[in-house]
């Protein structure tokens, strides 16, 4: 590889994004204590941190959490590199774009039902930075609480590199696929896949396809992480072992390389000598994965009554109260619907949390349309929603034989405080007008005894 400068060896090459990942190697497990070494020998063993690291590399220790959380939160990595992340020359701020960030405050928080069609394509040259558009958020950046939703359309793969000091980056591909290189190695994933990036980690994103679309939930709190099972059992959801992590892998070039870091909302560049994806070895839990949401194991009734949606989370992001969610992400994936005397679809309800729903592919059963894959919805707080007129009457009157859901794959980013919206989102022309007729004309029913 050569950037100018001097080009060594290197373990991948840039560009030909399909071909680096073809037959991808991963490590398997959630939250794991994962140790990989793209030379041999390049892993200290029995110690973080010698005199002198294996190979010339330095020693570095990467932290999601606090140094004294407890062990079951505990989230870092040592990372063995040839220079330092010390290594860099200031950063200065470059522009936003579309990007951004909590507190979002430019827009009187809305109670209203509100849906949008996919985002208007991006011009040609746009990558997965330049891409993301904010759609809106809550908590505080620098507090390190709530979320933002962002969407993302790219057209080409990133030349730079990104991290972002704010939060995890979790990437819900629509369209296309994406490689990620990232300082820990490669992932791929397609649409039906979700990839994380946890807070600070370096990466790139380069396209699969000619172009790229889909969903990112900043979670500026606490790690996503499994729910807990309870009576559930021990396995079932989202099964730790389907988690991919990636082996490591690096690059080793010297030239010039942009770094863009988002902190505190706003995005900084500095312009490096070398290429901060330099990490030869690694070992930790503080690391990038990906989930193929195919392989989520539904729970779902076998008597009666549609569950609560929380049945189908995939990953929670814990506040400090206890089974309060800072965000839950939800997916509703293929299943059987067998429910006697049950009116299938998805209730009408309020909730005092706020549901932003995006669509992967298909369908979903409680929209029978206007809810189209890259576009989404959002109702907030205690905001009246559930099945739509047409989808009322037919599972009203359905005939209640096993019927299997398989033609859509949507998902949810769930949050305990009120989502408030950019200007632009507030005024997009992909804004639909007049979502709320959709409940509109549900008839009335009530016939009271006499
Ligand atoms: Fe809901």
């Amino acid at each position: 590889m050569s950037d100018g400068g001097t080009a060594r060896a290197s373990a991948f090459e840039r560009g030909g994004a399909r071909k680096a990942a073809e037959g991808l190697d991963h490590l398997s497990g959630f939250g794991n204590e994962h140790s990989s070494e793209a030379l041999p020998g390049a892993l200290p063993e029995g110690r973080n941190s010698p005199q002198r690291a294996p190979l010339g590399l330095y020693a570095e220790q990467l932290s999601g959490t606090a140094f004294t959380e407890p062990r079951a939160e505990n989230r870092r990595s040592w990372l063995y590199r040839i220079r330092p992340s010390a290594a860099h020359p200031a950063f200065t701020r470059t522009g936003n774009g579309a990007l951004r960030s909590a507190p979002f405050t430019q827009t009187v928080p809305d109670p209203n039902r509100l849906r949008w069609d996919p985002l208007p394509a991006p011009a040609e040259g746009t990558d997965f930075l330049a891409g993301l558009w904010t759609l809106g958020g809550n908590g505080d950046v620098t507090r390190r609480t709530g979320v933002a939703v962002h969407l993302y359309h790219a057209t080409a793969s990133m030349e730079r590199v990104f991290s972002d000091a704010d939060g995890e980056l979790l990437i819900v591909p629509e369209r296309g696929g994406l490689l990620l290189r990232t300082e820990f190695g490669l992932l791929q994933v397609e649409p039906g896949h979700i990839a994380l990036i946890p807070r600070g980690v370096r990466f790139r994103v380069e396209l699969l396809d000619s172009s790229a679309r889909g969903y990112v939930c900043e979670n500026y709190g606490a790690p996503f992480r499994l729910p807990d099972l309870g009576p559930i059992g021990a396995n079932g959801l989202a099964n730790a072992r389907d988690f991919r992590a990636p082996v490591a892998a690096y690059e080793d070039v010297e030239g010039p390389v942009e770094v863009v870091n988002k902190f505190c909302g706003n995005l900084w560049s500095a312009t490096y000598d070398h290429s901060p994806l330099d990490v030869v070895a690694w070992h930790g839990n503080h690391v990038p994965y990906a989930y193929d949401l195919r392989r989520f194991n539904v729970m779902g009734t076998l008597s009666y009554d549609h569950p609560d949606p929380s049945i189908f989370t995939v990953l929670t992001s814990p506040s400090d109260t206890p089974g309060l969610a800072g965000v839950d992400f939800v997916v509703f994936a293929p299943r059987w619907l067998v429910g006697e005397d049950t009116f299938r679809p998805p209730y009408f309800h309020r909730n005092v949390m706020s549901e932003y729903m995006g669509l992967i592919e298909g369908a979903y059963d409680a929209k029978a349309e206007g809810f189209v894959p890259g576009g989404g919805s959002l109702h907030n707080m205690m905001s009246a929603h559930g099945p739509d007129r047409e989808t009322f009457e037919r599972a009203s009157s359905a005939e209640l034989r096993p019927q299997k859901i398989d033609d859509g794959l949507a998902f949810m980013f769930e949050t305990r405080w009120p989502l408030s919206l950019t200007p632009q989102a507030a005024r997009a022309e992909h804004l639909q007008q007049g979502y709320d007729d959709v409940w509109r004309g549900l008839e009335r029913h009530f016939r009271p005894l006499h």
